[in-house]
């Protein structure tokens, strides 16, 4: 374990390989033909983009967004800017958006208007972790690793301000442990 506030392991690396392996498959049999672009949501997304990519056995490129939100706390305004943009055309293209977590959906909802007005081909949402009782917009991912309750959750990507990136599993954070 990493210190005392980080709880538990949520999600061990064999379950998160395991679908990792399953989504790969899929995607690989829906791209078969296709000129796939797959974009990694940085920061969290980086860790499961890079295991992802590499299991997927169709031609792809690759590139990264970076979007912060808006809000304070646990609360989001609503607002979601792009502070680094995809550097590829994806007119005509498809495009899979890679994220670590849909939280209330406001990022990826936002995300996937902007990139729909670039007339893609098709454009569809990756995510490791969903947490459907937190949405505040109406948003659903396509190919989804674990639907999780709603607890504060890093490791594999996913951050308590920029720590636990690094650990490999994913784990129940409580920032008043002890
Ligand atoms: C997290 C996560 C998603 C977003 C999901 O990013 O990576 O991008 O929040 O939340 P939402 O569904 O409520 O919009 P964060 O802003 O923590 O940045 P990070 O990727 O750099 O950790």
């Amino acid at each position: 374990m990493y210190d005392k506030k980080v709880e538990k392991v949520l999600i061990t690396r064999e379950q998160i390989e395991k679908r990792t392996d399953e989504l790969a498959k899929r995607i690989s049999e829906d791209y078969k033909g296709k000129r796939l672009i797959m974009i990694c949501v940085l920061t969290g997304a980086m860790v499961f983009f890079a295991d992802l990519i590499r299991k997927i056995d169709v031609p792809l490129e690759v590139d990264t967004i970076v979007a912060s939100s808006y809000g304070s706390g646990t609360t989001t305004s609503g607002s979601v800017r792009i502070s680094k943009d995809i550097k590829y055309d994806i007119s005509g293209k498809s495009v899979i958006l890679v994220e670590d977590i849909i939280d209330t959906g406001v990022t990826l909802k936002t995300l996937t208007k902007m990139l729909m007005t670039r007339a893609p081909e098709s454009l569809r949402v990756c995510a490791l972790l969903d947490k459907p009782s937190r949405r505040k917009v109406d948003f659903e991912g396509d190919y989804v690793g674990f639907s999780i309750p709603d607890e504060f959750v890093v490791g594999y990507g996913l951050d308590y301000a920029e720590q636990y990136r690094n650990l490999p599993e994913v784990c129940i954070y409580r920032p008043d442990g002890e």
